[in-house]
């Protein structure tokens, strides 16, 4: 179903796409937060921060995202402030925590549940390649 709407919005945004392919400025360039590719590089960057979040045996997941940047260099930067919630999903039976349902508080633990987090995505699409380039959160 998802990808029926990724592909919606998509449709929708058709727009954005020709804006995009115009820029080669180097610019940030603000685009929408809904967009679908912009939900697949959050997807990508929250898939990396769990696998560099080692000492948490619980996968975090997009709670929303705040704010998202594309510029054009030698890949394409996704700039994006997203916010993530812990899950009750552990790691490493976990490739994708978008289903996981969130984690209730916990009780006596120094372990946050919710996070900031800045992240970059370098996307090369051309060369099939994607790496989270910077990985920056902060609990709240
Ligand atoms: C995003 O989620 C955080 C944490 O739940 C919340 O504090 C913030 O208000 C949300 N922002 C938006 C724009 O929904």
């Amino acid at each position: 179903m998802c990808v029926w709407v990724c592909f919606l919005v998509c449709v929708s945004v058709t727009g954005w796409f020709l804006t995009a392919e115009q820029i080669m400025t180097g610019e940030p360039h603000t685009v929408p937060v809904n967009n679908c590719q912009v939900l697949k590089e959050a997807r990508f960057a929250v898939a990396e921060f769990n696998k560099a979040n080692v000492q948490e045996q619980f996968a975090y997941k997009v709670l929303n995202i705040t704010s998202a940047k594309m510029q054009i260099v030698a890949g394409i930067n996704y700039i994006l402030e997203v916010w993530l919630g812990r899950t009750v999903c552990k790691k490493s039976h976990t490739a994708d925590s978008e289903p996981c349902a969130l984690h209730p508080e916990p009780k006596a633990s120094s372990r946050f549940k919710e996070c900031q987090c800045h992240f970059i995505v370098t996307d090369v699409p051309w060369e099939n390649s994607r790496a989270l380039t910077l990985n920056k959160c902060h609990p709240n």
